[in-house]
């Protein structure tokens, strides 16, 4: 092992992260690359690296440090699990490795598990295609004043570099455990992302992107691919996955087996369920286009979650003390009638191609009152507010929770206000409150009495410097169902 190492090259490369909080800590992040795009650029030993927490910026109030491996298993990644802090304070971090020092993050513990938190900002995003544009949806994020992000899914894309895109990704689509670590480090070599990822904790799951486009289950999209060399490249984009992401070794994939779903709560103000609709699904049962609801979607048999999620995560609603109660994750609940007039057809890739499942959650909910649920989406790259019920195809049905969909980081390019489509969108689904077609994120402000969700979005990613603009407001007030328009 080396310990006092002088370095020609600066290591963090990747800057710092944090993740997971609990009242008493949290996971602290980096990762040792002075090579970042080219495998790392670390000898193949094993690094001590130094780890300080600090109550101000100075370094001078020292309020815990350690020392943790570096390994060339896991890529020279550092995952600390720091316990011992008192509840709901904010920190400072960094890590040192022999001469070099890392930039600095902030962190902060939650709000201990039987406080009722006065109010909790955050917000949420996904899809950060690479070669569709800049990350100036970060550069704003980073200016706001939030407790945590989540990431629901898409921060890498696996495909191959397209020459005439604004920034491009390197090589062929990755396939390989290297291919992975390069383009996770191609997007975290992005200055805006990596002030995100220093401003606040995170939360993240993944959805296809992260491995391969419209995967599920065990089931290759190309159906050529045999499924021994399907689970080697899972395998590869898992670890990856988890050398990257400030996440708890309990994480930790298992070959093409990894845990990701897992509950965070903030005090008793919300509850975080963060799901994965990937990994345990049973293959779409209707393909994944766009079609009308057959009895192939409507078959009880067919599941999202898989059975052990569904039956943890029903657990845990029953348990869960919170006022709000959230679940994280990638595919839109909403059945949205995508054709003009009489005919039907809704994506067959997400909930409503498990049409049973959807019901068979949100009727749980229902029946056993779980406090106001708020369902967050992304993969869609479009922003929506919807109304969530039990039975979509009764219009009476009363309306037992909202879905807040955050539109892309970047994916698609620059993107639009999509007022005349927005116009149809709601006129066929009276359970659509809010469409829009533009880039961005979403930001939250949750207190015991109200959601709000603020639609920020830019109008460009071409070119860098498109300011941010709250393109609209929807709050739902605790215990009365259903997002209303603020104004
Ligand atoms: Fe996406």
């Amino acid at each position: 092992m080396k310990s006092n190492t002088s370095f020609d090259k600066d290591p963090f490369t990747l800057g710092v992260a944090s993740g997971d909080p609990q009242p008493d800590g949290f996971v602290l992040w980096t990762r040792l690359a002075p090579e970042p795009l080219g495998g790392g650029g670390m000898p193949s030993e094993a690094y001590e690296v130094t780890w300080e927490i600090s109550e101000d910026l100075s370094f001078k109030k020292i309020a815990h440090s350690g020392k943790a491996l570096a390994t060339p298993q896991l890529g020279h990644s550092v995952h600390v699990e720091v316990q011992g802090l008192p509840a709901d304070r904010w920190y400072f971090y960094r890590f040192q490795c022999g001469d070099a020092i890392s930039p600095v993050g902030r962190a902060r513990t939650t709000p201990g598990y039987d406080v009722m938190a006065d109010k909790l900002r955050f917000a949420f995003a996904s899809c950060q295609h690479y070669e569709h544009g800049l990350f100036t949806a970060y550069e704003h994020m980073a200016q706001e004043d939030l407790d945590l992000v989540l990431h629901l899914g898409d921060y890498i894309y696996e495909y191959r570099g397209n020459s005439k895109a604004i920034r491009q990704h390197i090589g062929e689509e990755i396939q390989s455990l290297n291919d992975y670590r390069n383009r996770y480090a191609l997007y975290r070599t992005d200055e805006h992302l990596q002030a995100a990822h220093a401003l606040c904790p995170w939360l993240l799951v993944w959805d296809d992107h992260e491995f391969d486009n419209n995967c599920a289950g065990d089931i290759s999209e190309e159906e050529s691919v045999n499924p021994e060399e399907y689970l080697l490249r899972r395998a590869a984009a898992y670890q990856a996955y988890y050398e990257m992401m400030p996440l708890r070794s309990r994480c930790m994939p298992r070959g093409p087996h990894m845990q990701l779903y897992r509950r965070i709560p903030y005090g008793r103000l919300a509850n975080f369920e963060m799901l994965d609709t990937r990994q345990y699904r049973t293959d779409q049962p209707n393909g994944d286009k766009k079609s009308p609801l057959n009895d192939a979607a409507r078959d009880p048999k067919n599941t999202l979650l898989g059975d052990k999620q569904e039956h943890w995560l029903m657990r845990d609603l029953i348990a869960s003390q919170s006022n709000w109660n959230v679940l994280g994750q990638q595919v839109m609940m909403a059945p949205v009638d995508r054709e003009e007039g009489a005919e039907k057809a809704f994506s067959m890739d997400q909930w409503p191609g498990y049409t049973h499942s959807r019901d068979r959650l949100l009727g749980f909910m229902r029946d056993r009152k779980v406090p106001n649920p708020v369902v967050l989406t992304g993969d869609i790259h479009k922003n929506w507010v919807n109304d969530l019920k039990v039975n979509f195809e009764d219009e009476k049905d009363p309306v037992m929770g909202t879905e807040f969909v955050c539109t892309s980081i970047t994916s698609g390019g620059n993107g639009e206000q999509a007022e005349a489509a927005a116009k149809i969108l709601t006129s066929e689904n009276p359970f659509v409150k809010f469409f829009n077609a533009e880039r961005g994120y979403v930001s939250c402000t949750v207190t015991p009495e109200e959601w709000r969700s603020d639609y920020q979005v830019v109008e460009f990613v071409d070119k860098p410097g498109a300011p941010k603009i709250t393109r609209a407001s929807y709050v739902v007030e605790s215990g009365i169902p259903g997002a209303k328009r603020a104004h």
